[in-house]
């Protein structure tokens, strides 16, 4: 039996621990971050970066962006592009590594993925998406989740898009409320949400600015969304979840770790070799993020952005943690 403020969430049939998600986040959410967040407990699914539906199909086992899949129950595999083909060839070739399930990126705001057609530029194409849902519907059994920005002027048009998902098999949608042009200088409107999950009979997932237990309850109050996605907040503070949890069955949590002592987890969880391009872009974004929101003086901040090579990005990190006492 839940506790007061939250409900279990069900997605498809299939039941998720808590109704808190990881965010899709490139060169930051692949094993290594999930695995971190994993230590820590409360998050009840993980969504892995995005992965080109155009790529996957060729993708070699021993690829670094299929690193750890099969390691994992409660992963969600986030696909990007609009060719419903090269989609369903993607969700074929990954069922072998069971994830929990699929997710169609309609968010990705970034220049050179809009130009190609793919991420928010999708919802403004209601035929060539749907058909996109389609495929991968007809490719698994697995639950299909689509995370979206909200690129409508009206409501009534993300209405409209929101039943044609819905119709389409999608079991569940992620909304981030902001249109492809807001960086995250402005607030996310939270009122997008509430709208999405008083029409849909599928699981709303609210998604934005949250940084803290409060804004996660209150994202559950404001909105009655049935659960919530976090991102930038996660990187800061990967303890997040299970604070939030603590905070919704009303109970304490337990006291979190040192900063520094998270980094050293987190290079725990990359591995022993860190100097794999791919490992070191990990290391470099979560560094970036992880430092957000605290006092990031220019010789910390100006340097990480120029380098390449893993070791200093690590010695870097640790004298300003332990400088800082963090
Ligand atoms: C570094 C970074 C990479 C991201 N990569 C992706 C991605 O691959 N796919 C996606 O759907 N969204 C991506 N996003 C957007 C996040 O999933 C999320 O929607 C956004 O950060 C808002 O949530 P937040 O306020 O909790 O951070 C990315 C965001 C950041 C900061």
């Amino acid at each position: 039996m839940a506790a007061a403020g939250w409900k279990p969430l069900k997605i498809k049939n299939c039941e998720v621990p808590t109704p808190l998600l990881s965010a899709p986040m490139m060169n930051i959410s692949g094993y290594a971050f999930r695995s971190l967040l994993g230590r820590f407990g409360g998050c009840g699914l993980y969504y892995s970066e995005m992965l080109s539906s155009r790529k996957v199909p060729q993708e070699r086992a021993e690829s670094a962006i299929l690193s750890g899949l099969g390691k994992e129950t409660q992963v969600m595999l986030q696909l990007v592009g609009n060719d419903a083909e090269c989609l369903r060839a993607s969700v074929k070739k990954l069922e072998v590594y069971a994830p929990f399930g699929f997710d169609l990126n309609l968010g990705c705001s970034r220049a050179k993925i809009m130009h190609l057609g793919w991420g928010a530029a999708m919802c403004r194409d209601a035929k060539g998406t749907a058909a996109c849902v389609a495929a991968m519907r007809n490719a698994t059994e697995k639950p299909i989740t689509i995370k979206l920005r909200t690129v409508w002027t009206q409501k009534q048009q993300a209405k409209t898009f929101l039943r044609m998902l819905e119709a389409e098999g999608a079991d569940a949608v992620i909304i981030h409320p902001r249109t492809p042009e807001k960086i995250f200088t402005r607030p996310a409107k939270w009122e997008w949400i509430a709208e999405a999950k008083s029409m849909l009979r599928i699981p709303v997932i609210g998604n934005g600015d949250i940084f803290t237990p409060a804004d996660a309850r209150r994202m559950l109050e404001q909105t009655q969304c049935d659960g919530i996605m976090i991102g930038r907040g996660a990187v800061a503070r990967p303890t997040i979840f299970r604070e939030i949890m603590a905070l919704l069955k009303n109970e304490t949590a337990p006291a979190s770790p040192s900063k520094a002592d998270i980094l050293e987890a987190y290079i725990r969880c990359l591995g022993e070799d860190i100097s794999t391009a791919k490992r070191t872009a990990e290391l470099k974004t979560f560094c970036e993020y992880f430092a957000n929101g605290l006092p990031v003086p220019h010789w910390f901040w100006g340097p990480l952005q120029g380098k390449q090579d893993a070791a200093e990005i690590v010695k870097l990190a640790r004298s300003f943690l332990v400088r800082k006492k963090l």
